[in-house]
């Protein structure tokens, strides 16, 4: 039997997907991505599922990037359907209705950034490198860096990275806000469980509809991203969270979603 590509560990609702190609840095291969794509298909069918973490096996990298190897002789149709299969794998992760979050073990370069910015948290080493190499190779992102970048860091900043390729330190992704926590490996797993545990806490229909009202909202103008929260929050009054989450604290305890 072939290696799985993707493993994936749940304890409680909370699913821990590990992109396992340590040998290439764990690049985006059509293969893992198709791998991604079909778990990510199984997760989106579920309704007991809390929340979603995405890493790279072994100490060095989360991910290096798409696959050059793989790359490397396309022609631009080719080129293309590759882009498209990792835009679409992106998307089910991003729309899933849970919290998600990419641990940062290491390099998080071309593929793999623009695999980070698809969830909605990114927790990182502190030595954790960060870039979109791509000008490098003579190429631009082609998996959503372009677009996802400069909404989680700005458009000069998301510039400065894919025009010059450089790569960055744990340290300034902070500072630019492309992730949102670094510490020191070791400290990585418990926080990170700490994390999920206190996302999936939550009452999951609040945290679905506010990954939504975030994400939709950005596609839209204000007046129309206002008016889809609003519906969103009228939306949570028909259901029980917003009676357990409110009479919990007039009632002075701790809610059970
Ligand atoms: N694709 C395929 N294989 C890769 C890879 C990638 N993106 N990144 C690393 N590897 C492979 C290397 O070829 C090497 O394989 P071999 O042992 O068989 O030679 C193995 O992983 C280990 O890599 P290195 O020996 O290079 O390790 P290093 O510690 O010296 O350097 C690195 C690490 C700086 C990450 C370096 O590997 C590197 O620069 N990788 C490429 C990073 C990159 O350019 N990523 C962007 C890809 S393009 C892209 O992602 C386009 C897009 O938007 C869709």
């Amino acid at each position: 039997m072939s290696e799985k590509l993707i493993e994936v560990v749940e304890n409680a609702g909370i699913v821990r997907l590990t992109i396992s190609r340590p040998k290439a840095l764990n690049a985006l291969n059509s293969d893992v991505l198709a791998e991604l794509g079909s778990v990510l298909s199984d997760l989106e069918a579920r309704d007991d599922l809390r929340a979603v973490l995405i890493t790279g096996a072994g100490d060095k990298s989360f991910v290096a990037g798409a696959d050059i190897g793989e790359m490397r002789d396309k022609t631009p149709e080719e080129a293309r359907a590759f882009a498209r299969q990792a835009l679409a794998t992106f998307k089910r992760l991003e729309t899933l209705p849970v919290p998600t979050v990419a641990l940062v073990n290491g390099f998080c370069l071309g593929g793999g950034c623009e695999l980070a910015l698809a969830c909605d948290w990114a927790v990182a080493s502190d030595n954790a490198i960060f870039g979109q190499p791509e000008v490098l190779l003579g190429v631009i992102p082609g998996f959503g860096g372009t677009q996802r970048l400069p909404r989680r860091v700005g458009p000069a900043m998301a510039i400065d990275l894919v025009a010059t390729g450089r790569k960055i330190d744990a340290s300034e992704a902070l500072r630019i806000g492309l992730v949102n926590r670094v510490m020191a490996p070791a400290e990585l797993e418990a926080y990170t469980e700490e994390l999920t545990k206190q996302l999936s806490g939550n009452g999951p229909e609040a945290v679905r509809g506010a990954k939504q009202a975030v994400h939709d909202g950005l596609d839209q103008d204000l007046e129309s991203a206002l008016s889809l929260e609003t519906s969103l929050f009228a939306l949570c009054f028909a259901g029980k969270e917003q009676k357990e989450g409110m009479s919990a604290f007039v009632e002075k305890r701790k809610p059970n979603f």
